[in-house]
């Protein structure tokens, strides 16, 4: 069998995971896919920066890596540009594309679905939201005979840390931002975590594909973690709840969406929040400490059911791009592929305040 040919996109944290997974693992990964998989070629900015890859297959062209003859593009290099170009490019040309990228899908997913479905070619992003947690995939497919009422989640590993923190300390929130950050679960610019920025990206991606919509990251109603104080924890605790930053995305209907020209001529639209919230301490969604991410998702005829894991990090994040580059490798043994996304009909974001 002839072999698929990767290029890979970056090589940071997760690249050079996504590297180690495909040389240790490289036999098991062609019997599951029924061809070897093999890196054709690995784009860095820096080609002399110390990295445990073989040094022959990095290249500082990402452009002539991706026109070259590889059949996967596997994208870890984060950012709209000139990430969005490369796989705008590997899709028309009928590559498929794996990305961890949640900015460039939370902005153009609809551009990238349109560009896939035009050259029949897949486009795969599990690694973009909750890292190592198959959650993508089952809204995408698993879920697809179903109909998802809602998707509720702990998306961002860094502000569940520091309310979890607040929370069993009972310290505030600028102690438990330092002491975050001095362990490294905190970023120097905590910025796009603390405020939000990060999980309404994510919570962009999942109402998309929960409601076959097209949302953006713009569209998100967003309220960060920093005026949460240990008085609100405090609050909280005695009334038998906690403070959790949710990403929230739900299929509303009513009158008065239909009224204000917001729905969908049959009542229906979406509302996608990301804001903290207090919830009952015996919830699932309580029980998520630390850095760890979950996601609770209803279906009429699923029920309930939760998403639970490592969100981030190099490894966890590694596991799910390679997940995606098996599926498409395997795609592409048997000349199938995944599902299509531009033709959905798309129900509407309903603007926050709307009764
Ligand atoms: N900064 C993110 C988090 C990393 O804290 O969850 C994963 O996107």
């Amino acid at each position: 069998q002839k072999p698929i040919k990767v290029a890979l996109l970056g090589c940071g944290t997760v690249g050079t995971e996504v590297v180690r997974l495909l040389t240790d693992q490289a036999a098991d990964l062609t019997a599951r896919v029924g061809a070897p998989v093999e890196l054709a070629g690995i784009a860095v900015r820096k080609p002399n920066k110390h990295r445990e890859v073989p040094a022959a297959l990095l290249t500082t062209d990402a452009d002539a890596l991706v026109e070259s003859d590889v059949d996967v593009v596997v994208e870890v290099v984060g950012g709209i540009e000139p990430a969005r170009t490369w796989l705008v490019k590997a899709l028309a040309a009928g590559k498929s594309v794996v990305t961890a990228n949640k900015a460039l899908l939370a902005e153009h997913s609809g551009e990238l679905f349109q560009a896939a479905d035009a050259s029949g070619a897949d486009l795969y992003f599990e690694a973009a939201v909750a890292g190592a947690i198959p959650l993508l995939r089952p809204l995408r497919e698993s879920l697809a005979g179903d109909r998802i009422t809602r998707v509720m989640g702990i998306v961002n590993g860094t502000t569940n840390f520091i309310l979890s923190g607040m929370d069993s300390t009972g310290a505030s929130y600028a102690e438990t931002l330092e002491e975050a950050t001095r362990l490294g679960y905190a970023e120097a610019d905590p910025t796009a975590d603390v405020d939000g920025y990060d999980a309404a990206s994510k919570a962009a991606i999942l109402a998309s594909l929960a409601f076959h919509s097209r949302v953006t990251a713009a569209d998100v109603h967003r309220e960060g973690i920093a005026s949460v104080s240990a008085a609100d924890i405090a609050a909280a605790k005695a009334l038998g709840r906690t403070v959790k930053l949710l990403a929230i995305c739900e299929r509303v209907t009513g009158a008065a969406d239909e009224q204000a020209g917001a729905g969908n001529g049959a009542g229906e639209s979406i509302s996608v929040r990301v804001h903290p919230a207090m919830i009952p301490r015996t919830h699932p969604l309580a029980s998520v400490h630390g850095a760890f991410n979950a996601v609770f998702v209803e279906a009429d005829a699923a029920g309930e059911m939760m998403f639970y894991g490592q969100g981030a990090g190099g490894a966890p994040t590694a596991s799910a791009v390679v997940g995606d580059l098996v599926a498409v490798a395997r795609n592409r043994v048997v000349s199938g592929r995944g599902p299509r996304e531009s033709a959905y009909a798309a129900l509407p974001v309903r603007p926050m305040g709307q009764a």
